[in-house]
């Protein structure tokens, strides 16, 4: 009832897709290698709210962010996960009501935002399927 399937097989390297859950927007995005590699770099102590890639994606399957599209300041969908939309000063998503950037774990880095964006429960059903929910 309150889970959602996603074949996330047509989501290339670097692409995003939105689809939802609950009635709340989800970002489902492919990572490429620098993308995590930038991710990984960033100290800990340099975080509003410190989480590493790995905390927010699943063992061997670094390369799928799943977040809500929700930002945590006031609730905006962010900006990024289409084709040609801005991803912001760090390269993940960008919120253009108050300017906060999020960077490629979906992490706040910039503006009003509190909180990193939020991993919603999921799990992989198979290598191309995941159910969020
Ligand atoms: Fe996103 Fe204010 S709602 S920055």
């Amino acid at each position: 009832l309150s889970s959602t399937e996603i074949d996330i097989s047509a989501i290339q390297p670097g692409q995003s897709i939105k689809t939802s859950w609950r009635k709340q927007p989800v970002f489902v995005r492919n990572l490429v290698p620098a993308e995590i590699a930038e991710a990984n770099k960033v100290p800990l102590s340099e975080l509003r709210d410190p989480e590493t890639l790995a905390e927010r994606t699943k063992v061997g399957k670094e390369n799928w962010l799943i977040t809500l599209g929700v930002c945590t300041h006031l609730g905006c969908v962010p900006l990024g996960a289409a084709e040609g939309e801005p991803r912001g000063d760090f390269g993940g998503y960008f919120c253009p009501c108050h300017g906060s950037h999020y960077d490629t774990a979906a992490r706040i880095r910039k503006g009003p935002a509190p909180k990193n964006l939020v991993v919603p429960p999921y799990d992989f059903t198979s290598d191309t399927v995941v159910t969020i929910g």
